[in-house]
């Protein structure tokens, strides 16, 4: 598997204070944070639009972009073996109703406010991962 993948600490989670209990879940599962930097993906430089190009189109795209525009988040680089789909793993499904049922233990079942506003984000692939230490860092 791919030894490293790109996670995001939503502006929800970082407005909210959980910041160090995330890091805390995410070390405690044996992942090193490789990089960390906080960053606001704003809308004028269209860096969230430019990162969730994949989901131009979609009916929650604009509420998406104004989401991750509201205020900094914390990118990282985590490394581990079979990183993206370990840390999609720790993440938990994007709809925190969902993740309660099957992964309660998960970061978006214990920090997600809603299926927008799910407190995380990690790289669907390798590419993605890759394309998105190039952009973020
Ligand atoms: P993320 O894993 O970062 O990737 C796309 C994001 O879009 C997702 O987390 C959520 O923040 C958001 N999202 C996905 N599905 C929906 C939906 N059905 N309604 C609103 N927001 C969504």
């Amino acid at each position: 598997g791919v030894i490293y993948t790109v996670a995001i600490i939503k502006p929800d989670a970082v407005a909210n204070g959980r910041l160090e209990d995330i890091k805390q879940k995410i070390t405690e599962a044996g992942f090193h944070i490789a990089a960390e930097e906080e960053k606001t993906l704003t809308e004028d430089q269209e860096m969230a639009t430019q990162f969730y190009k994949d989901h131009e189109g979609k009916p929650f795209f604009d509420q998406l972009v104004n989401y991750m525009s509201e205020g900094p988040s914390m990118v990282m680089i985590l490394t581990k073996e079979n990183a993206v789909e370990e840390w999609r793993q720790l993440m938990g499904p994007a709809d925190p109703d969902i993740a309660k049922e099957s992964s309660p233990d998960s970061i978006r079942a214990q920090f997600a406010e809603d299926i927008l506003r799910n407190a995380v984000h990690g790289s669907s692939n390798k590419e993605h991962a890759l394309k998105s230490i190039e952009y973020v860092f």
